[in-house]
């Protein structure tokens, strides 16, 4: 088996107890949901709402998640109130604020979901700015960046600065309690390649991520441009004031 660092970083915050069984937990930009399944597997009766603009991964979100009663999928970009919807333990994204073209707005729209002391957890990703894989990918992310306003939301791609992220969600009634650095390049190509079956395997797949997320408390003591290109993944957490 692949181990996914999304779904690890999941099995991290239950380790945590950051998520339990009566975890209410809000996704922006939720994709198909394949990060959150494991933990609903574990957690049937888990509070659970997905935010996913792009109909057809909606759908297929759906049709996953049917069998469990408390979760649901809203087909919408998370720019405004979601119907009904409040007072979420945790608002969480996966590699989606690079794709954010209206990112102040998602942002607030991420604090005003989440009760007073809840979570707002945004991991993104700048391999796409830093390590393109094509040209095609270059020039978006150079449109992106230099005229925002020219990609439609569903092509836009950028670099984004965590100073920016921090700034906004500082200014908006959050405070940032810790910063974490993932996705080594090199142990990203390792973890594609490394089909982990036994239990020692998997562990010592595992170890790689725990590293990862150990050693990013200790990691201001590199310049940021060096960090960003040695962990092109970074988590901001954030607690709503
Ligand atoms: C790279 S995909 C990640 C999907 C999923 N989170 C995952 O990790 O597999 C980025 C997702 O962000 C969504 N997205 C982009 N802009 C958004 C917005 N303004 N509001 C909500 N979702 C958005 C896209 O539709 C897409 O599903």
């Amino acid at each position: 088996m692949m181990i996914q660092p999304k779904q690890y970083f999941i099995e991290k915050l239950m380790e945590q107890s950051f998520i339990k069984e009566d975890t209410r937990i809000l996704e922006f930009g939720s994709g198909r949901s394949k990060n959150i399944l494991p933990l609903l597997v574990r957690f049937p009766n888990l509070y659970y709402v997905g935010v996913e603009p792009n109909t057809s991964d909606a759908e297929m979100a759906a049709k996953l998640l049917k069998n469990f009663k408390n979760a649901k999928i809203f087909n919408q970009l998370a720019y405004n109130k979601i119907e009904n919807c409040e007072s979420f333990d945790i608002c969480i994204s996966f590699s989606v604020l690079e794709h954010v073209k209206q990112l102040e707005r998602f942002l607030i729209n991420s604090i005003k979901h989440v009760k007073q002391g809840g979570y707002i957890i945004h991991r993104y990703d700048l391999g796409h700015a830093l390590y393109p894989s094509s040209l095609k990918e270059k020039f978006q992310v150079c449109i992106g960046n230099n005229f925002p306003r020219v990609l439609p939301e569903n092509k836009f791609v950028r670099y984004l600065e965590e100073r920016k992220v921090c700034e906004i969600l500082e200014n908006n009634g959050a405070r940032i309690e810790k910063k974490m650095y993932h996705q080594m390049p090199n142990h990203k190509k390792f973890l594609k390649l490394f089909d982990a079956d036994t239990d020692e395997e998997i562990d010592l797949a595992k170890k790689i991520l725990e590293w990862e997320c150990d050693i990013s408390k200790v990691l201001y003591k590199i310049d940021q441009k060096q960090k960003e290109l040695l962990f092109p993944s970074i988590t901001i957490w954030a607690v709503k004031n």
